[in-house]
């Protein structure tokens, strides 16, 4: 287990609880502790009872039908996504409150009420139908943080359509390589969008994705302006504001989707080099986002929720998009960055929007702290009322932190641990509920069962390490890899039986506390986002320099972990500085700016194994300055002391 040593000794020393204020508690969504239990004692019964509430079109009449590690959940109801999000609410009260309030940039807002929201749909998924977008086609969505985003989604969900949205700042050939095996006829994306005053193109990048792949038609929405949009291809590119003007503006009927029809797929990194398309289904993945936005984000009708996160991220499709929505909410999106024009952005919009619940990630809030009190202290944020963190472990300092000067020390503070594969927060307090601990994301929500286990699969006990797993299936559950069960049932159900596997280590306190301690795998979490070692690996020895390369994640006091790449060099090449900037920025190009190297470190050999396999682990605690554990393995010893020579150099 390669968890950080820091972090375990923190946790370990962490004794300080919080608890809801009487008032918090008394009007929570969630006030009855039985639930737990009753949850525990049948799980089926309780997704049952939450499924209802979602409209379904036909009624479910069994819960779940299990084949490990194949599940169907509400299997015989039928329901669609984007009535539950959208039409609905139209027909109550809430059809003229704000569905999304967008805040653009630079200086754009504009507020969607549920009517407008559903009249844009309707619009765009006739837009879609008449491009041929048809049930079950994938569509693969390349934009910025622009209302056409969710109403792409919606409209795709409205049809049926499977969405496979790829983050904008992905490079043109991740782009390419999940277009492919998604096998989508119809990309949408933007001629290019902005960041901190200036113009990302995305157009660029999409026309070499498109090249050798399946794409026919190119929806481009106008963002920016023409003068930035690269050429369109006649026959192929159209815009998106000039085919919607032949949009009728008559309802599109919602179709009536089978509860495990797919709703999207998203690409997510894992230990090979090729990305998982993680499959998700209509009604299973709704009840999961629909629930713990009432059960883990205590969402009322009065709340102005904020997740910061981009919605090209699992977290943005299940927290901006599908989980709000579906509860009739009112939900902030916000096209920029937490810096620009000036660091208080974040606080700014807190305070002119009333935000009541924000979400982000502990990289932010570090991130913050270093920014200093000023910018928080200098707006008005006494219209919050609930924190929430997700994407890596959080430290109990920036918890603190983030307790006493965001939530002025009034406000629960929600750790949701989840992945992209879970679909929903998995490990995470209900916040009238359960008292919090800093740096624990505290227990398993009603409903999913998690524990932590030994080598051996078995339950570790209170007091111990080991990995977590989850023992039962639950809704919101990946059903595959897309194209790729035998991967699907090796990654995660592989290890131990009927259990699935995330690839997180996890301490068990005394109290029953779990305390996620980071990827027990090859794969690195950068600043709240997964990357592949492999992956970065495979774009380091696609430059012509280099002969071998291994890249770890090595503790970053900002972006929770920072890559390092160890790179030997093919012969005759000299190492210098601009070398390692070139490998760097060849990087970006072929994965995407999250991907870059932190720190370069040429070297004449590899530490490897007898058996000729990478020892990365060695690297870490090189990396890491850690005093190293066994080297008997090693092929060649003084290849480690040479490594730690140099690492100390280039400090
Ligand atoms: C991995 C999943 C779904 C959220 C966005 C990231 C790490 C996520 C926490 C947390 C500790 C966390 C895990 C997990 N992670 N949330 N609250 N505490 N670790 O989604 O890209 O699928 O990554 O992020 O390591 O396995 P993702």
């Amino acid at each position: 287990m390669s968890a950080e040593p820091n972090r375990l000794d923190a946790l370990l020393s962490e004794t300080r609880t919080f608890s809801p204020s009487e008032e918090f508690r008394a009007n929570a969504n969630f006030s009855d502790p039985a639930i737990y239990q009753q949850a525990d004692a049948n799980p089926e019964a309780y997704w049952g009872n939450q499924a209802k509430n979602l409209t379904w079109f036909k009624p479910f009449t069994q819960v779940l039908d299990w084949h490990p590690p194949y599940a169907k959940w509400f299997g015989d109801g039928t329901l669609n996504v984007t009535y539950n999000c959208v039409d609905r609410h139209r027909e109550t009260w809430r059809k003229n409150k704000a569905a999304i309030i967008w805040e653009g940039e630079p200086g754009d807002a504009k507020v969607y009420t549920y009517e407008m929201l559903g009249h844009e749909v309707d619009k765009a998924a006739h837009m879609l139908q008449k491009l041929g977008v048809k049930k079950g086609d994938r569509v693969t969505v390349y934009l910025p943080m622009i209302p056409e985003l969710p109403i792409t989604l919606l409209a795709c969900a409205k049809i049926g359509a499977i969405h496979s949205v790829v983050f904008a700042g992905f490079s043109p050939k991740s782009l390419h390589e999940r277009i492919v095996d998604a096998d989508s006829r119809l990309l949408i994306t933007a001629d290019a969008g902005w960041r901190r005053g200036q113009v990302v193109p995305l157009k660029i990048n999409a026309d070499q994705a498109v090249e050798d792949s399946p794409i026919e038609k190119v929806l481009v929405v106008e963002r920016v302006g023409k003068d930035f949009s690269s050429e369109m291809v006649a026959g192929r590119d159209v815009f998106w504001h000039e085919l919607i003007k032949e949009s009728p503006s008559t309802p599109f009927a919602a179709a009536e989707m089978n509860a495990e029809d797919i709703l999207f797929l998203l690409y997510t990194s894992g230990t090979t080099g090729k990305p998982k398309g993680i499959v998700h289904t209509t009604g299973g993945y709704l009840v999961g986002a629909n629930t713990s936005m009432r059960s883990v984000f205590d969402i009322k009708d009065e709340d102005v929720y904020w997740c910061s996160a981009d919605i090209g991220w699992v977290t943005g499709h299940t927290y901006t998009v599908y989980g709000p929505l579906s509860t009739g909410a009112t939900v902030l999106m916000f096209e920029g960055t937490p810096d620009w024009p000036r660091r208080d952005r974040y606080w700014e919009l807190i305070e002119k929007y009333g935000v009541t619940i924000f979400y982000t990630a502990p990289t932010s809030i570090r991130t913050f702290m270093k920014w200093g009190l000023d910018y928080p202290n200098s707006r008005d944020l006494s219209s919050l009322r609930l924190l929430g963190t997700v994407g890596e472990p959080i430290n109990p300092e920036a918890w603190m932190w983030y307790h006493q000067h965001i939530g002025h020390e009034q406000c629960p503070i929600v750790d949701t641990w989840w992945q992209t594969e879970t679909g929903c927060a998995m490990i995470a307090p209900l916040p009238g509920l359960i008292e919090t601990k800093p740096g624990s994301a505290t227990k398993a929500v009603p409903g999913v069962s998690a524990t932590v286990v030994d080598e051996t699969g078995t339950p570790v006990g209170e007091g111990n390490g080991g990995y977590l797993v989850i023992t039962k299936p639950w809704p919101s559950m990946l059903r595959t890899i897309w194209g790729d069960d035998a991967r699907y049932k090796s990654t995660y159900w592989g290890r131990f039986k009927d259990t699935y596997m995330p690839g997180d280590g996890a301490h068990l306190d005394e109290h029953g506390y779990l305390w996620i301690l980071g990827r027990i795998d090859d794969v690195i979490n950068v600043s709240g986002h997964r990357i592949g070692s492999m992956e970065v690996e495979s774009a380091l020895v696609d430059h012509s320099a280099v002969a071998e390369a291994a890249v770890i994640g090595r503790s970053h006091e900002i972006k929770g972990q920072a890559i390092t790449a160890f790179v030997t060099v093919k012969e005759g090449i000299e190492t210098s500085v601009e070398l390692a900037n070139v490998l760097k920025q060849h990087v970006v190009d072929k994965i995407g700016s999250i991907a870059r190297p932190e720190e370069i470190l040429f070297t004449a050999e590899l530490p490897k194994t007898r058996s000729a396999k990478i020892m990365r682990r060695l690297l870490r605690d090189i990396a890491e300055g850690r005093v190293l554990g066994d080297t008997t393995t090693l092929a060649d010893p003084s290849v480690i002391e040479s490594l730690k020579l140099q690492y100390k150099d280039s400090e």
